[in-house]
């Protein structure tokens, strides 16, 4: 794969910077404020987000002066602007005007005005305002010389359904069934009286109302995703008229589970998303969220649009970043792909419910605090690398295939068991790789597997119609295939396929499954190798297979369908698939990878010691080696003998070895 070109060719730099909003402020803050921008290299404010009724105080009234004001100041100040829509949080005079554009929720009650994201996507008023403002926006600014991104609204979210939902989603469903009849049969609605006479009687999945309908459940989703995707398309249509050149984008979250994202990552101009690592979350867990990111438009680097520069407001315990983990998780951000780092926020709100949420400038308003400082050294730092790690992608052999509506089918069904654990799943899998410095791109179903080595593909419950005949042709020519349990049971409507599981996969897999057992928490089977007698415990879900063409390696150990196949292997064309049917220790992931990595004699990018991640992006001017020490106490790094580095960040030549504090890191470029 090709490097990317920069975001933006004027400012090919990685963009260091942030939330900005200076209309929660008097305006005899701003010089302030863009002095200590200026001490700390804060280079691009993303201006707008929620400010609303700061543009438009009343729907025939704007308000430009403060957003041209400020655009003056960020240009004098040698500040460029990512301009948002501030669309995320419509004004109190527009709720109660057109009490449409509220939300009505999943109990089928209309939400008050109040808080953010309590919109209907659907809502013609919301629409016509929205699109309006980003409009008068684009006419007003594209030229700008300032200017050098667009963001959309923020954060999307799912769901809304009231009744123009419902409505709409009638209308979609038409497009997508075509007749009542082929809907009735594809969701399977004979069952429990389901059937509907009449296209009216269609409603979308109230708490409680109709829920039993997967299919009507997982169709509500797409729906919805759909929905605001087209209030998002509606804005950058109005952008894009303007200013044809900029990049447009939105912030997504980690893995939201609301939105298809894949279907999203082809309207905008480039990813962007919001990090908030979870407390439990492990270094590989956020390495996983970046690669997904990475994976959205096919490899193409993304922005890290905010993260906190310390804690958070919003989880239970909101801890401070240690010392220097800002630094490292900026820098494992840039390493797997990302072209920005960015915070929110910049200054830490006096009011409301962020008041306690870490920003760069805090309460105090000194610069002379913890914080500021780290991002001052990482502003500074960041500047030095100019553009030296832009457009680098990830040469990757292995892929993990995750797919949104699989997550949602996979949630929807009632049983085999309640948690599906698809997104735990698939961090297992993923991190076994991320242990072993052996970089992954996550794919999705529409994605090229040809690619790629290996595809691991845990829990692919819904196939879309196509992928099992792509994953055939993939293992066919010599790819390695890799999936689990619960793989192969639905299509797109979430009806079963008939003839045994793993449905159209069987054959690629020669097995089949008969039963699949569900344990309790703290029941446990085993996985018996048959040539090494290796052993390994496992549990969580148990599918009970059989041998049609494969070739076991491994049996259960224990309870009635002790001796029967657990993990087989089947030759298919010139390549493999393996088999694993059920969820084991995770020492087996280390061991079974391992393997696969040796047959395939895929090479980790270093060896590195426990906790010291390496990665490479390879950029136009050659490889970059990242190695990243996760731990809190320092680490020795041994480097391949034959090769000299210059080490950017520190300015000097390192052979051989390398050691880094805690938290520290090294971005190493071959000579
Ligand atoms: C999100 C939002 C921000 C802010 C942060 C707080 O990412 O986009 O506006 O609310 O969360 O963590
Ligand atoms: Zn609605």
């Amino acid at each position: 794969m090709q490097p990317f070109p920069p975001l933006n060719p004027r400012v090919p730099f990685i963009w260091h910077g942030g939330d900005y909003n200076p209309e929660q402020w008097p305006r005899s803050m701003w010089d302030e404020d863009m002095r200590l921008m200026q001490q700390c290299h804060f280079e691009v404010a993303t201006i707008g987000v929620f400010s609303w009724v700061s543009l438009q105080p009343e729907e025939e009234r704007f308000t430009f002066g403060w957003l041209d004001a400020i655009f003056e100041k960020l240009a004098t100040a040698g500040r460029y602007v990512c301009l948002a829509t501030p669309s995320a949080a419509q004004p109190a005079w527009m709720s109660q005007r057109y009490p449409d554009v509220l939300r009505v929720d999943a109990q089928g009650r209309r939400r008050r005005h109040g808080g953010r994201v309590n919109y209907c996507p659907t809502s013609p008023n919301y629409r016509r305002l929205a699109t309006q403002m980003a409009q008068k926006l684009a006419e007003r600014y594209h030229k700008h010389p300032a200017l050098v991104a667009w963001h959309v609204s923020n954060e999307y979210l799912a769901a809304c359904y009231c009744d123009l939902c419902a409505a709409a989603f009638r209308e979609w469903l038409k497009q997508r069934y075509g007749s009542l009849d082929e809907l009735n049969q594809r969701w399977w609605t004979a069952f429990w009286s389901h059937v509907y006479t009449d296209w009216s009687q269609i409603e979308p999945p109230y708490d409680n109302g109709e829920t039993s309908i997967h299919a009507l459940v997982i169709d509500y989703k797409r729906f919805q995703s759909d929905m605001m995707l087209e209030c998002f398309k509606s804005e950058r249509d109005a952008i894009r008229a303007y200013s044809p050149d900029l990049p447009i984008t939105t912030n997504m979250m980690g893995v939201y589970p609301g939105l298809d994202y894949r279907a999203w990552a082809k309207e905008v101009d480039v990813i962007a998303w919001d990090c908030y690592p979870r407390p439990d979350d492990t270094p590989s867990d956020i390495a996983f969220l970046h690669d997904i990111k990475r994976g959205l438009r096919d490899g193409q680097p993304f922005m890290l649009m905010e993260q906190s520069p310390s804690n958070q407001n919003w989880q239970a315990y909101n801890t401070l970043k240690r010392p220097g983990v800002v630094r490292l998780w900026s820098y494992l951000a840039v390493a797997h792909g990302a072209e920005t780092v960015m915070y929110f926020q910049w200054r830490r709100s006096r009011g409301e419910a962020e008041k306690l949420h870490g920003a760069i400038v805090e309460h105090s308003g000194r610069s002379d605090t913890r914080v500021f400082r780290e991002v001052q050294q990482l502003g500074t730092e960041l500047a030095s690398l100019k553009d030296r790690t832009l457009g680098g992608v990830t040469p990757s052999e292995v892929a993990l295939l995750f797919d949104w509506n699989n997550w949602w089918a996979l949630d929807a069904s009632s049983g085999p068991i309640h948690d599906k654990r698809y997104i735990a799943t698939m961090r297992q899998h993923y991190a076994a790789f991320w242990r072993r410095n052996v970089p992954v791109d996550i794919v999705f179903s529409d994605s090229d597997f040809s690619r790629y080595r290996i595809l691991v593909a845990p829990l692919l419950y819904m196939l879309k119609p196509g992928v099992a005949e792509r994953i055939a042709a993939f293992v066919e020519q010599g790819g390695t295939f890799v999936t689990t349990y619960l793989s192969g049971w639905v299509d797109e409507c979430d009806l079963v396929f008939e003839k045994g599981y793993p449905g159209p996969l069987k054959q690629v897999l020669g097995i089949w499954n008969e039963e699949i057992d569900a344990l309790y928490p703290d029941q446990r089977n085993s996985i018996v190798f048959v040539d090494s007698g290796a052993t390994y415990t496992c549990g969580h879900l148990c599918a009970i297979t059989h041998c049609e063409g494969a070739t076991v390696l491994a049996n259960y150990g224990d309870d009635f369908y002790a001796g029967t196949p657990v993990v087989t292997r089947n030759r298919f064309g010139t390549g493999q698939a393996y088999y694993l049917g059920s969820e084991p220790e995770a020492r087996f992931f280390d061991d079974f990878y391992e393997l696969l990595l040796q047959e395939q004699q895929i090479q980790p990018v270093l060896s590195t010691p426990e906790g010291v991640e390496a990665t490479v992006r390879q950029t136009v001017r050659g490889p970059l080696l990242f190695v990243l020490n996760h731990l809190a106490t320092s680490a020795q790094v041994a480097l391949p003998k034959d090769k000299r580095y210059h080490d950017l960040l520190r300015g000097r030549e390192v052979t051989e070895a390398i050691s880094l504090d805690g938290y520290d890191v090294a971005i190493l470029a071959e000579i």
